[in-house]
């Protein structure tokens, strides 16, 4: 009888932490904000390797998994990557900045979402280890494509979708309410 009054017992708890407003991933994705700013204290080797392994966690089509990744840390080059681009100038005083490639070789139709899913993978890594990033646009600006594929040295098929500065926030970003039920449309427009 104990028994059995323990296990009720546990499966509230977990019940009631997983569906009644306690959900770590849920509150993960809501905490996230672009930032911008970064202290001068580096991103840690192992922080970076968690980032990248959630990143290539994310789904593709046909799981082709079209992607390859440049982590640039050389502080000449970050302050190179901003001058090409003209909205990435947190790269400047980031501490790392990854660059999300797709190889149209590989998945020619779907490699900007397959990209775009790690790079929210990616965010959504950063703001869990208290790290701040941002999402900077390259793809599909031909002229930011080619500049970012000459100063990395990227192969003319891999295409650089964006770059995201890495780096611990210095300023104290929230993140922007959007939920909006209007958006939501049941079962026709
Ligand atoms: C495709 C795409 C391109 C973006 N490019 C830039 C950029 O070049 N520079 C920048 O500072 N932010 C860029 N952002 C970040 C957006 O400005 C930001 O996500 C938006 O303002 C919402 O704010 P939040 O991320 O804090 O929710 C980009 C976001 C996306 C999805």
């Amino acid at each position: 009888m104990s028994k059995i009054i323990s296990f009720v017992f546990c499966f509230m708890l977990v019940y009631s932490a997983a569906y009644a407003g306690s959900n770590a991933v849920v509150d993960n994705i809501l905490s996230r904000k672009s930032v911008r700013k970064y202290t001068a204290q580096k991103v840690e080797q192992e922080k970076i390797d968690i980032i990248l392994k959630a990143a290539m966690a994310a789904p593709s089509a046909m799981n082709k998994q079209p992607w390859e990744f440049v982590v640039v840390n050389d502080k000449k080059t970050l302050e190179n990557i901003a001058k090409i681009l003209p909205y990435a100038s947190p790269a400047k005083n980031a501490s790392v900045a990854i660059i999300v490639c797709g190889n149209a070789d590989i998945s020619e139709i779907y490699w900007v979402q397959d990209c775009s899913a790690v790079t929210e993978n990616i965010l959504l890594a950063a703001e869990s280890l208290k790290l701040g990033a941002v999402w900077c646009g390259i793809y599909p600006q031909e002229d930011r494509v080619k500049g970012i594929q000459r100063l990395l040295m990227i192969p003319k098929n891999i295409i650089p979708l964006c770059v995201i500065p890495v780096g611990y926030p210095a300023g104290n970003d929230l993140p922007k309410q959007k939920y909006n039920p209007a958006k939501i449309h049941n079962n026709k427009w």
